[in-house]
């Protein structure tokens, strides 16, 4: 059996059980089941780039191998490019974006760093999956390295649309390297279009099928892949009599019988200002529901470092003590904020113990509380999913009630709706909703994953072989293919090169009007494996 690799900017402490972040927790549901490496940051910060050294430790059939961040990486790479250039950029806030020469170096450096430790851990058959914004370029640095492994990608975030992406100061050195991996997955089909998009009309590839998309004679193959949650994992931890009691100690606790949970780290992306807003309408509008419904937001803080996360905490304090004074009374108190991360038991029941839970980002690669939520409810009595429609879940649980977060009477009135709906409409939307969250649960997530990285690998594979011999039979993916690479090296043009063969010119591979696109010396620069990136 082959090892599976993991790498990702951070690594949980699988100890832990309050991890807050969707990355961590569904990589430590995949690996605990299939064992291997996991690769990344442990969190901490030494003073000095000469103090940056791995550590291993090992967890049963887990091996974890960490590093800290210098204090300089830590500013340019995370604070920095990570989370002040490409989050905002990618969860469509322009507005929020910062970017300086320093921070992309240091994101280029911290990659190379990456690659350098990592590239002497590799065994030969190991497959490689690299996870998320942080680790874009890892691909090109570990194929610079001589890595020749199945190396695949997922993007847990959004993908823009290319007319917001090219406002990103570097998008197209990072999307090009993207052809540095066997495999790039995306969350939602719209994510999956938009890099397409992006590369044909941007910078001159084309789709030769589905799912392979071509930039300059090189091949990648790109997929959908939902991330999903371990559903009985969630069912068991909100039914063991411990929720029991917690369930009962929130009813009891709490004055009235209807709660409505959120739970989200304090991300401006989540849109809890918004859900704030739409609440307060709420009670505005229902005047009738005051004192019998409480809001409980648990917002566990995150990269409180970074000027818009300070920004957005003193927004939702300042709207959360807002609403508890105008609508609050001695014997109630319509918001409860919480800021910290509490146990995934204790959510399991509060999930389970709460009529409604307010989903509702901006933006939103895909949203696991939405998922949970659903598996903890009780079947025989459950609750309502109030669902952004840019959150990547909305692509699947289409029985939530969809809603846009920008509208907030729309949200104000989707929330009466979820506390008034009768019995059989809840029991017949969680049905459809269950089943959909079964099916693309998070070990589906990781097999199909690593499946097609294994496939479009061993594809790769015998395409390369195919280029090697000569006497292979022409078939026209071989053609196209080998076409793609004549064409790349400049031997060859797209006219005449389809001129002389029975293959149809391929779709999306017209350039964005008014886009010159980069030249082909430039996408060689940017494509090249064999060349050392600038870090
Ligand atoms: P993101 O990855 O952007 O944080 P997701 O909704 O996909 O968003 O994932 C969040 C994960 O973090 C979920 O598994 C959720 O249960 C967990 N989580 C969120 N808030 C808390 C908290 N306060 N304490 C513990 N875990 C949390
Ligand atoms: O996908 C969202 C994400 O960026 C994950 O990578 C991570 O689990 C989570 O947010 C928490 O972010 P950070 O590692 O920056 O604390």
């Amino acid at each position: 059996m082959r090892r599976l690799v993991v790498v990702s900017n951070r690594v949980a402490d699988p100890e832990c059980n309050s991890t807050a972040g969707g990355l961590s927790v569904c990589i430590l549901d995949a690996l605990r089941k299939s064992g291997g490496l996991w690769f990344g940051w442990n969190g901490e910060i030494v003073p000095r780039d000469e103090e940056v050294t791995v550590t291993c430790t090992r967890l049963e059939s887990l091996t974890l191998a960490t590093m800290p961040l210098s204090a300089r990486d830590y500013q340019e790479y995370y604070l920095g490019f990570c989370n002040a250039t490409l989050w905002p950029a990618h969860h469509y806030r322009l507005d929020l974006v910062r970017f300086t020469q320093e921070c992309a170096q240091g994101y280029r450096r911290v990659n190379d760093r990456f690659a350098e430790t990592l590239a002497p851990l590799l065994k030969q058959r190991d497959l490689v999956w690299v996870h998320d914004y942080h680790l874009i370029p890892l691909g090109t640095c570990l194929r610079a390295r001589g890595v020749d492994n199945a190396i695949g990608f997922f993007l847990h975030i959004p993908f823009p649309s290319p007319e917001v992406l090219v406002a990103m100061p570097e998008h197209e050195w990072l999307a090009c390297s993207l052809f540095a991996y066997d495999l790039v997955g995306f969350q939602t089909s719209i994510d999956k279009e938009n890099f397409c998009r992006f590369i044909c009309e941007y910078m001159g590839g084309k789709m030769i099928s589905q799912d392979t998309i071509d930039l300059a004679g090189k091949s990648l193959t790109v997929s959908v892949f939902p991330v999903g949650i371990d559903v009985d994992y969630i069912m068991t931890m909100s039914q063991s009599p411990e929720a029991e009691m917690r369930i009962q100690r929130l009813h009891r606790s709490g004055e009235t019988r209807i709660n409505i949970i959120g739970v989200d780290r304090l991300d401006y992306s989540k849109g809890l200002p918004e859900r704030l807003r739409a609440f307060r309408r709420f009670l505005e509008l229902f005047p009738r529901h005051q004192k019998a419904v409480t809001l409980m937001q648990i917002a566990p803080p995150t990269r409180e470092d970074v000027q818009a996360y300070m920004d957005i905490r003193y927004e939702l304090e300042a709207l959360s003590g807002e609403i508890n004074g105008e609508f609050g009374d001695f014997d109630w108190t319509p918001v409860r904020y919480i800021h910290r991360s509490v146990a995934r038991e204790t959510l399991a029941s509060l999930y389970r113990g709460s009529r409604v839970c307010l989903v509702t980002p901006l933006r939103d690669g895909m949203n696991l509380v939405a998922k949970e939520y659903v598996a903890a409810q009780d079947v025989d009595d459950p609750g309502v999913l109030v669902l952004s429609r840019f959150a990547g879940a909305a692509e699947d649980l289409e029985e939530a009630l969809i809603v846009n977060p920008y509208d907030t009477d729309e949200v104000a009135e989707a929330i009466e709706r979820a506390i008034i709906m009768p019995a059989e409409e809840r029991m017949e939307r969680h049905r459809a909703l269950m089943a959909r969250v079964r099916s693309r649960d998070g070990r589906n997530w990781a097999e199909s994953f690593l499946g097609a990285l294994i496939a479009s690998k061993f594809r790769k594979g015998r395409a390369i072989e195919y280029l090697r011999t000569p006497q292979t039979p022409q078939h026209p993916a071989h053609i196209a293919h080998r076409l793609g690479s004549l064409r790349a090296s400049g031997r060859i043009s797209l006219d005449s090169g389809l001129k002389n063969s029975n293959i149809s010119p391929p779709q999306g591979s017209s350039r964005k009007r008014g886009s010159e696109g980069p030249s082909r010396k430039r996408l060689t620069a940017i494509l090249a494996p064999e060349q050392k990136p600038k870090c």
